[in-house]
């Protein structure tokens, strides 16, 4: 494959839901779905967001285990405009290990890459920056493997590009109803046939959770 592996997580509820309609997502799943989360991240290179979940979460984005002395996976935040708060975790935690940030503005913010994150550029695109040239920019970066943890819009883009190999989807028994965020944003699919279909792979219980496996049909 010319361009990395993308692994999507999703912790949902019952009904597919990522957040409130308030954009509250903390905490959908229980904590034994949490660490597990942070197992899968150790398995990547990096750990992937979009800016409107960089900045309601504001969450460290690394892996933390009690027993963990790996590596930490960078972390590559989606941000056409260059949104990203410099007081933000991302930005205040550069020193655990780098912090990309893909914008379409030209000329990168000097806070921001004085604080250590690095800026790269892709054009923007209808939704945000392009998300070809982003995978050219993770593999020139030698990110192998990315573990895409959201939003709602950024998990859309990815699977409209078609750019998603494996689906890590952690269902909380929880219903949220239809006003809450969906996991995957709007896809335009015009039909059943020219929907993206997966073959579950496993299926296990993590505390009250499900965690259920796909991959890409081969
Ligand atoms: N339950 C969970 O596991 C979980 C995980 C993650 C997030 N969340 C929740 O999801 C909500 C945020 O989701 P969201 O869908 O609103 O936003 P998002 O996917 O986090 O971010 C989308 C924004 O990223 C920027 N972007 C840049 N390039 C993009 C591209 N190629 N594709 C898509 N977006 C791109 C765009 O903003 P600009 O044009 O301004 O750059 C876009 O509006 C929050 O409430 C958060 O708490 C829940």
């Amino acid at each position: 494959m010319s361009r990395p592996w993308v692994t999507l997580k999703l912790a949902t509820s019952l009904d597919g839901r990522i957040a409130t309609a308030a954009g509250e997502s903390r905490w959908i799943t229980g904590q034994a779905s949490r660490e597990q989360v942070h197992r899968l991240r150790a398995e990547h290179d990096a750990v992937l967001v979009g800016i409107n979940t960089a900045i309601r979460d504001d969450a460290e984005l690394t892996v933390r285990l009690p027993d963990y002395t790996g590596k930490q996976p960078a972390r590559v935040v989606l941000d056409t405009h260059q949104r990203l708060p410099l007081e933000s975790r991302l930005a205040q935690t550069t020193g655990l290990g780098p912090v990309l940030l893909i914008t379409a503005v030209v000329t990168p913010s000097e806070a921001l890459t004085e604080a250590g994150v690095r800026v790269l550029h892709a054009p923007a695109r209808e939704v945000g920056v392009d998300v070809g040239v982003l995978m050219d920019i993770l593999q020139q970066e030698g990110i192998q493997r990315v573990f895409v943890e959201g939003g709602g819009r950024v998990a859309a883009s990815f699977v409209k590009a078609g750019c998603v190999d494996r689906v890590e989807w952690f269902r909380a028994p929880m219903i949220l109803g239809g006003e809450g965020k969906a996991a995957i944003g709007e896809l335009h699919v015009e039909g059943l046939p020219q929907a993206f279909r997966l073959r579950r792979v496993a299926v296990e219980t993590v505390g009250d959770d499900l965690w259920e496996r796909y991959e890409r049909p081969l």
